[in-house]
């Protein structure tokens, strides 16, 4: 007979621990507070999905650090990138089960948690670092790195992801690669600009010509439609394209960038199908991340009011710049400014498209 132990689920699952690692604060001074169970239990339960998307983002990471990344490979990520904008959702929907605390309930053991925060979650800012936000683009509040509050094992942690490639890092030179890019003896970019100059040109005429705005409506959206030409300018010309990075206006590199455009734009031949989409994913998980901080700046605005975070910050007001700015993909999101319709579109001579196609039965 084999000594082996029968598998019990509590054992595989280690329930045990899991389950027992609910210890309330209020419950320690004596005044055990309902609501903290759901508080803990809801951390937790992040976390763990936190855990899961790490995982996912490592798979993808691993895609993209290799020399030469295949087609199918792209499919893959893209299958792990789908994987995670399922989690976020759930995150994002979970916040809803919080809020059947109420803000009085919260108070019950609100002063047991200082000086402690989600500020402090370790895998939190792992997840950032590992998909390429930049340390220095952090916001930070009381002047203090954003590792400050953080153990000593999650200081390393968030340290070394912070040092290795990121997401974007690699997205950026799996960009600057693409071979089927490079348009020999079609001159893309002068027919391009065309068609896009005379769509930013229509639009200036919409804009002055508009009978329902004031002189300052109309110079106030002057204004932004300069900016819009400026960064078109700057997608032909690599010079100020660079000097819109120096000012932090941009960040992908130029040539990156010409690569994401080119995907967008002729996302329907086949072999830009898996590179789409992926972009597409990309965007989402940035997306659904901001959607996230704006709901739980929300809640804890509804929980908190105007007090300050446990964790020492200005609470809502902290949390609401960050949605605003802690976005690693925007700048693919900026492309669509310089889509136009397929019909307008310069048509691909027939030897490109063919190297753009799967070609079953030449
Ligand atoms: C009653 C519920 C909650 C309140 C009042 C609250 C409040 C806050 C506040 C005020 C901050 C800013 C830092 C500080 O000063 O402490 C913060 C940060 C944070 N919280 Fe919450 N939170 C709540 C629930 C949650 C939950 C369920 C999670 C899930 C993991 C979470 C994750 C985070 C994270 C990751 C940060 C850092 C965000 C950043 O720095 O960008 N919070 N929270």
């Amino acid at each position: 007979m084999s000594d082996k132990k029968i598998l019990n689920y509590s054992d595989y699952l280690q329930l045990e621990k899991i389950l027992n690692s609910q210890g309330l604060k209020s419950a320690e001074r004596g005044t055990p507070a309902h609501d903290e169970m759901l508080f803990i239990i809801i951390h937790q339960v992040y976390e763990l999905w936190f855990k899961q998307i790490i995982h996912e983002v490592d798979f993808v990471l691993t895609v993209f650090g290799q020399k030469s990344i295949d087609e199918s490979h792209v499919s893959h990520a893209v299958l792990r990138l789908d994987r995670i904008i399922e989690i976020q959702k759930v995150l994002i929907d979970q916040i809803r089960v919080l809020e059947t605390m109420t803000a009085m309930d919260f108070l019950e053991f609100r002063d047991d948690l200082f000086p402690s925060s989600g500020f402090q979650s370790v895998q939190f800012r792992v997840l950032e670092n590992k998909l390429g936000l930049p340390p220095l683009d952090r916001i930070n509040y009381g002047n203090q790195d954003y590792k400050k509050p953080l153990l000593d094992s999650g200081k390393e942690a968030v340290q070394k992801a912070e040092q290795e490639k990121s997401l974007f890092n690699l997205l950026e030179n799996w960009l600057e690669r693409t071979p089927f890019l490079t348009f020999e003896g079609f001159n893309f970019w002068e027919k391009y600009s065309q068609a896009i100059r005379g769509m930013l040109n229509d639009e200036k005429d919409t804009i002055q010509n508009n009978p329902n705005h004031t002189s300052e409506e109309i110079e106030y959206h002057l204004k932004d439609h300069e900016r819009a030409v400026d960064s078109f300018e700057a997608m032909i010309d690599s010079e100020k394209h660079n000097s819109l990075i120096e000012k932090k206006k941009k960040r992908l590199s130029h040539k990156a960038t010409q690569a994401a455009l080119l995907i967008f734009l002729y996302r329907d031949e086949p072999i830009l199908h898996s590179p789409f989409n992926l972009l597409s994913r990309l965007m989402d998980v940035d997306e659904l991340f901001t959607t996230w901080r704006q709901r739980h700046a929300i809640m804890v605005r509804r929980m908190i009011g105007a007090k300050i975070g446990t964790g020492g910050s200005s609470g809502h007001a902290y949390l609401q710049k960050t949605a605003d700015r802690h976005k690693i993909f925007s700048d693919l999101a900026d492309l669509s400014t310089f889509f136009i319709p397929r019909s307008a579109l310069p048509e691909l001579p027939e030897n490109i498209k063919r190297n753009l196609g799967y070609y079953f039965n030449r």
